[in-house]
């Protein structure tokens, strides 16, 4: 079970580790606002910020890096 701060709410989302964090706002959570694009972190639509750091969210890699020391997420 993964928390998720995401603009100032706390959500709860059971998912696979390995799940890009686009589909986890999006199918898990709900929030549509964050859109699929290429799917190989190239265009940008996915991105989110993470502890301040722009990044694309339907890239797992991507996301790691960017969240070693984030406290949130905001979209
Ligand atoms: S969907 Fe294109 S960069 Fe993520």
């Amino acid at each position: 079970m993964a928390t998720l701060n995401v603009n100032g709410k706390s959500y709860q989302a059971d998912v696979d580790p390995r799940t890009p964090l686009l589909w986890v706002l999006r199918d898990t959570i709900g929030l549509t606002g964050t859109k699929y694009g290429c799917g190989i972190a190239q265009c940008g639509a996915c991105t989110v910020h993470i502890g301040g750091v722009a990044t694309r969210s339907c890239s797992p890699r991507r996301q790691r890096q960017a969240a070693q020391g984030a406290a949130g997420l905001d979209r």
